[in-house]
Parts: structure tokens; C-alpha cells; sequence
């Protein structure tokens, strides 16, 4: 693939933002952010450089799961703006560069969706076989809920149907029957709606349990993955540069699997789930070996597809695919009170709460990041250094309102009471961690992660090109370079709160410019490097005789 593709194939080397509206500013003082606050913050987000933003739902819904739990998926919640308001944020971001995506959630509406409260009434109703249904409770398999705080099974009786329903998630949340064609067709005919309004694509909500059958009956649905097929070449056919970046928490060769054979086929962009968490056990352990072996277990991809990497989201950082011991030993370095764990398996901690704010290390883990083989993901508020408010009960505490200023509220809100609770106090909270101060320091987090993403942009051989690690003999230090139409970048990454070296053998000679500093290295052969406690380092190699970007 050409360099020309990197236009094209636009999310192979984009920065995608991740935010919700109802927390990132609220323009009419009722304590909720809007789309209209939103809008007013396009150049902030352009500024920074970011060049596709994924909203979190801002359909109707009854706020039992902060917008997953749709009851119209046509529409925008009011509390947040019109159809008009959204529209104008997505014209207003295409003007500066930035595609807009959004969350789809195909797997499961709201009880109190239309469609359920029809498919309630009985199987004369149309929408009945909408979801999925079983006379007698099906058996299940123990430990099978995904929120076993509030939920002991994937099975609800309801009365009025006299019937069980499936739900992989909350009671409230009734899982829809994909195997019923009509029920595809709404899903698409929802997909369409969307990207004629404007939206460049999704971030496709649950992935793994709409394909499964779970509750159907045997050969109901023969071919899973048809299902993403039909999606991505609807899509395709409604709007060319559309793509669907999927919620995939599987094993590797799994989510490989979600792809496809071909670019074009199912899911263009999987969540590298199993990398996310390999990097908590290095950083807990200070040690690479568990981020290279996940990074060498990534099978390969088609060529138009792309892993997106990230260091936090929106959810609990789940630890699901560690060990019990390795996750205890996350656990032990960045949650040790039992109030910052969730479910057993993760963290509801942002990640300077995780690093107690340590700058070096916070830095070193979005370098770390950015430099992964695949596309960044920042869930807002990561570029100033947010950390998470534990005073909002389970998942929110990450989802508290974005710090803007030392303002009362942050400059969120000027309402008395924003709708969720800031974190005020500490060398966190949003008096001492906020955009305002950050702007005018020079070498903030936001002023330094603004350079980072720029460079990011710049090195479309990280998102594009085969890479591989050089060995090293010191475990603390990862090392990669990645080599793309003739240009090789190199990133070096020291996990340890020592001094250590790392060895580059490129098999190349030349000079190996700094991308984030002055300091050039020569490169004859092999070069032993000496980095800081938590150094990185990215650098392009300029082979003898051959021009690259300043
Ligand atoms: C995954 C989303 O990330 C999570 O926030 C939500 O609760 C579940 N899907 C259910 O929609």
C-alpha cells in the first residue's frame, strides 16, 4: 500500500478521541455537558490534533447504563441538544479535520424500548421474536454474567410475557434476536440513518455476544460472522470510508477472526484488549517481557485492518485475561483497596490515579502507546492527566466531568451541582489538573501529548508498517522498529525506575534523528543507548544519501 492510501484508508493512521457529551461541557447550566458545549470545544480538540472523536451514546435512553441502554435509536437525548446540535458537531469537526464515529449498540436494547415493550405482550406481537425468548429457564454456565455486582443470571422471567429473556448484560437490557432477519435490517437501516446524518462510522458496542447464538436454537444462526459481513458491506455501499471499530475483549487469533480474510470484510479497526492488559503487568512488574510476548501473539491482519490500542477507557481496565496471580499483582501496584477493584477482574481507576500522578511514567506509557503497531485511542481527559473520582460509585469514577479550569466546577458547569461529581481535592483534582493551567506551561502533559500525537500523524510507518522488536538484554526495555516504504522509525521504551541501556541492532547504518529531542545518535552497526528511569525515545533512521522529514 501506497502512501497516497494513508487518506483513504483514513483510520489506519488517525488519533481517535473518545468522550462523552453529557461530561465534557455543558453550555446551559443544568449541570449536564451538550452538544452545543461540545461544539464550542471542536477547536480545542483540533488544537490537540486528534482527528476522529468516538461519542459515547447520545441516544435517548433511561440512563441505566449511561446511554447503552437505548429506547430509540433514532434519536439524541434532549438533555444533551437536538438532532440540529449534533449536526452542527459533526459539520463543525469535519471543517478542522475530524471524523466523527459513535457508539452503536446492536447487541441489546432498553426494556423500555418500543420494540420490547410490543415484544412483551406476547408472541402475537410483531416485535416479539425482536429478542430472544425461552419457556423454561436455559441452564448456564457458572460465572457466565458480565456484572455479577447486580445481575446472577443471563435469564429474566417476565411476567407479562410469561416467558424468559436473554440479556449478556443488565435485566434491563434484553438482548436482540440478530438471527431474525428483520431485526438486521432495523440495526442497518439505523447504521444508514446515521452516517447519512453524517457520522463516519461506529465503534461497534458488546461485538462477541452479538454473534453469539447463546439462547437460540441450534443452527439459528449458521454463520456468525455474517451478520458483521452484511454491516460492513451496507455500510460500505452507503458511505465509502466508513468503518466499524469493534469491542472485541478476546483472545488474539479470536479478534483476528473478527476481521475477516480481506480489508472490507467485518470489523476494520478490534480493540487490542490482551496488549491493554500485557502492558499493566509490565508496568506493575517493570518488566517488557509480558508486552512483547502479547505483541508477538497479535496473528497478522489483512492489510486494510488495524488493531486500536489504548491505555484506558471508558469501562473498568478489565485484567479478565491475566492469571489469577498476575492480575493480583496488578491489583497489588495500581488497586490495592478493594474500593478501586470491580467485578474481581478489573480497576475503576484512571491511570495517573494508578501512578500516583508520577509524570515520567505517565508519559512513558503514551509513548509506549502511540508507538504500539496499531491506531491510538485517548479517552478525554487523558492529555491533562486526569485521574478518576473513586466518590462515584463503580465504572463512573472514570467518567467524571472534564477539568477545563480552576473555575468553580472545573468550568464544566455553572450550575451549583454538575450532574456527576468533579474531583476537587488533591494534587489531582481540578484546581492543581486542568486544560487552562496546562496551556500556559510549556512542557505540560497537554503541551508535551499535543507533540506526541503531531508526531504520531507524522510516522504513518507506526500505523502502516511491519514491525518487529529488537532484542534486548535488559528486561526492563522494549524496543521496536517498524519499517514502511523504505523509512524505519524506532521506538525505545525503558519500563524501570533505573538508568538502563538498550541495544539497537538495525542492521542499518546511518543516523538515527530524535523525533522528540536533539539528541541524534549515530548508528554504525549496533548501538548501546542509555536512557533515563522511564525513558522514551522515538527516532527516524536517515540511512546515508536519504532525505526524511524534518
Ligand atoms: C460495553 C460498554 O463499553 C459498556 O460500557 C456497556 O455497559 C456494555 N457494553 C453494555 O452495553
Amino acid at each position: 500500500m501506497r502512501r497516497k492510501a494513508t487518506s483513504d484508508v483514513w483510520w489506519k493512521n488517525a488519533v481517535v478521541y473518545c468522550l462523552d457529551v453529557e461530561t465534557f461541557l455543558d453550555s446551559d447550566g443544568d449541570g449536564w455537558g451538550d452538544l452545543v458545549g461540545l461544539g464550542e470545544r471542536i477547536d480545542y480538540l483540533a488544537g490537540i490534533g486528534v482527528t476522529c472523536v468516538w461519542l459515547m451514546p447520545f441516544y435517548p435512553s433511561c440512563q441505566r447504563d449511561d446511554g447503552y441502554d437505548i429506547t430509540d435509536y433514532y434519536g439524541v437525548d434532549p438533555r444533551l441538544g437536538t438532532h440540529g446540535d449534533l449536526i452542527e458537531v459533526i459539520r463543525g469537526a469535519r471543517d478542522r479535520g475530524i471524523r466523527v464515529i459513535a457508539d452503536l449498540v446492536p447487541n441489546h436494547t432498553s426494556d423500555r424500548h418500543p420494540w420490547f415493550r410490543s415484544a412483551r405482550t406476547g408472541r402475537d406481537s410483531p416485535y416479539h421474536d425482536f429478542y430472544v425468548w425461552a419457556d423454561e429457564k436455559p441452564e448456564e454456565k457458572p460465572g457466565d454474567v458480565v456484572f455479577p455486582d447486580q445481575e446472577r443470571s443471563n435469564w429474566t422471567y417476565d411476567s407479562m410475557a410469561r416467558r424468559w429473556y436473554l440479556h449478556r448484560f443488565y435485566s434491563h437490557q434484553p438482548d436482540l434476536n440478530v438471527a431474525n432477519p428483520q431485526v438486521r435490517d432495523e440495526l442497518a437501516q439505523v447504521a444508514g440513518f446515521w452516517l447519512e446524518q453524517g457520522l463516519s462510522g461506529f465503534r461497534l458496542d458488546a461485538v462477541p455476544f452479538l454473534v453469539e447464538p447463546t439462547g437460540m436454537p441450534r443452527g439459528a444462526i449458521p454463520d456468525p460472522h455474517e451478520l458483521l459481513r452484511d454491516m460492513r458491506s451496507f455500510m460500505g455501499r452507503r458511505n465509502g470510508e466508513s468503518i466499524l471499530l469493534g469491542e472485541v475483549n478476546l483472545p488474539p487469533d479470536q479478534a483476528a477472526g473478527f476481521f475477516g480474510e480481506r480489508g472490507g470484510e467485518q470489523l476494520d479497526m478490534v480493540f487490542s484488549f490482551p496488549v491493554n492488559q500485557a502492558l499493566y503487568l509490565a508496568l506493575a512488574r517493570a518488566d517488557a517481557r509480558p508486552l512483547a510476548a502479547a505483541l508477538d501473539a497479535l496473528p497478522p491482519i489483512p492489510e486494510e485492518c488495524q488493531w486500536a490500542h489504548f491505555a484506558r477507557n471508558h469501562d473498568e481496565l478489565s485484567l479478565d485475561k491475566l492469571s489469577d496471580a498476575e492480575r493480583a499483582e496488578v491489583f497489588a501496584a495500581f488497586g490495592p483497596d478493594p474500593d478501586m477493584q470491580l467485578y474481581g477482574r478489573g480497576l475503576r481507576r484512571r491511570l495517573p490515579g494508578m501512578l500516583a500522578g508520577d509524570e515520567r511514567r505517565l508519559r512513558l506509557v503514551y509513548s509506549l502507546m502511540f508507538s504500539l503497531p496499531g491506531t491510538p485511542v485517548l479517552f478525554y481527559g487523558e492529555e491533562i492527566g486526569m485521574a478518576e473520582n473513586l466518590a462515584i460509585e463503580g465504572r463512573y469514577a472514570v467518567r467524571a466531568p472534564m477539568q477545563w479550569s480552576d473555575e468553580p466546577n472545573a468550568g464544566f458547569t455553572t450550575a451549583a451541582e454538575p450532574g456527576r461529581p468533579l474531583l476537587a481535592d488533591g494534587p489531582l483534582g481540578y484546581p492543581e489538573v486542568n486544560v487552562a493551567r496546562q496551556r500556559r506551561e510549556p512542557e505540560s502533559l497537554l503541551n508535551w501529548m499535543e507533540r506526541l500525537i503531531r508526531r504520531r500523524r507524522e510516522c504513518p510507518e507506526v500505523g502502516w508498517g511491519e514491525w518487529s522488536l529488537l532484542e534486548q538484554d535488559d528486561p526492563a526495555v522494549l524496543a521496536h522498529r517498524v519499517d514502511w516504504e523504505g523509512s524505519t522509525v524506532v521506538a525505545v521504551h525503558n519500563l524501570g525506575d533505573r538508568a538502563a541501556r538498550a541495544r539497537l541492532a538495525l542492521g542499518a547504518s546511518g543516523v538515527l534523528v530524535d523525533q522528540f529531542g536533539a539528541q541524534d545518535a549515530e548508528l554504525e552497526g549496533e548501538l548501546s543507548l542509555a536512557l533515563e528511569p522511564y525513558g522514551h525515545r522515538w527516532f527516524r533512521l536517515r540511512r546515508p544519501g536519504q532525505r526524511i522529514a524534518p
